[in-house]
């Protein structure tokens, strides 16, 4: 097996090729003054298995996408075999159903892309929705990295905390969360206003007074879903409040705001990577790759 560093994630993919013993192909990245990218695979892959890493998360998150379809196509051409991508924040796959008429499913139009330019096996992270997972025209895999985000602050001695979902969504996540620390478990209320984007959140029959809480999410772009959440725990008298979500897009001050609201620490996974993705996704990846989930 091969695997290919791709632009957006050589750290993880190094990592990953390192954990599993295997070899590393990196890529040549050239972006033109157009705004258009190059790729060239540096190493021969006529006959192998190759994996391409290559997380698309903001900014410049179509880009990737392309590089990502580029890889494949490049990798395929020289002769490769079964050629997976392990994308580990799959842009667009909030839109995974059709919400208001006249709208496309962007999550369904880059499996199609992808689909199309070679890749046999997608590996994604915590998808948005694991229900659109059948509706794919290829196999692709949703790997979970809630039990590495809990397994932080088992380390940090907060085994037994509360694990909060924002909205009953998460419930799923927060439950994975709940079998490593232990502690309760619950949701809030959550509506989202489709066309305005306003959310209303409540945390009616929660009975957290006390209590050290980690909310726990899939994603966290503006931040404001956690700043609502954060407002109501400190409201019902918690003690300490904890973020974690597996991708961290972090638009703009997100975290700032985040924090300026009580929480006392934000951590994401190196699916997008920054200053908050404390946790790396390699042994989830490296785990995958050896079979073993
Ligand atoms: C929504 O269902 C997702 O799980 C997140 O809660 C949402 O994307 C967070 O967005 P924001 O950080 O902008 O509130």
């Amino acid at each position: 097996m091969n695997i290919v560093s791709g632009p957006a994630s050589k750290e993880l993919a190094k990592s990953v090729s390192d954990s599993i013993g295997c070899r590393n192909v990196s890529v040549v990245l050239k972006v033109f003054p157009d705004g258009e990218s190059y790729v060239r695979l540096e190493g021969d892959v006529l006959g192998e298995d190759v994996v391409i890493i290559q997380t698309t998360c903001p900014s410049m998150q179509d880009s990737k996408l392309f590089q990502l379809a580029f890889m494949v196509d490049a990798a395929k051409r020289a002769g490769a075999c079964k050629v997976t991508a392990i994308v580990p924040y799959l842009a667009y796959s909030r839109q995974d159903k059709l919400f208001l008429s006249g709208e496309g499913i962007s999550a369904e139009t880059v499996v199609n892309m992808l689909d199309a330019v070679g890749v046999d096996n997608l590996v994604t992270v915590n998808i948005h929705s694991e229900q659109v997972l059948s509706k794919f025209s290829l196999p692709v895999k949703s790997v979970s990295a809630i039990s590495l985000l809990a397994d932080y602050f088992v380390a940090k001695g907060y085994k037994g905390a509360y694990a909060l979902a924002p909205d009953k969504g998460a419930l799923y996540i927060v439950e994975e969360a709940q079998q490593v620390l232990g502690g309760g478990v619950g949701y809030l209320n959550k509506v989202r206003d489709l066309y305005t984007g306003q959310v209303m959140q409540s945390g009616e029959g929660l009975n957290v007074k006390g209590e050290t809480v980690i909310i726990f999410d899939d994603i966290i772009s503006t931040g404001g879903t956690i700043v609502g959440a954060t407002k109501i725990l400190k409201d019902l008298g918690v003690k300490h409040v904890f973020v974690a979500c597996v991708h961290p897009l972090l638009i703009g001050d997100a975290a700032e705001r985040m924090l300026d609201a009580g929480v006392e620490e934000i951590i994401g996974t190196d699916s997008v990577p920054g200053p908050y993705s404390k946790v790396s996704l390699s042994p989830l990846i490296s785990k995958h790759l050896k079979g073993a989930i």
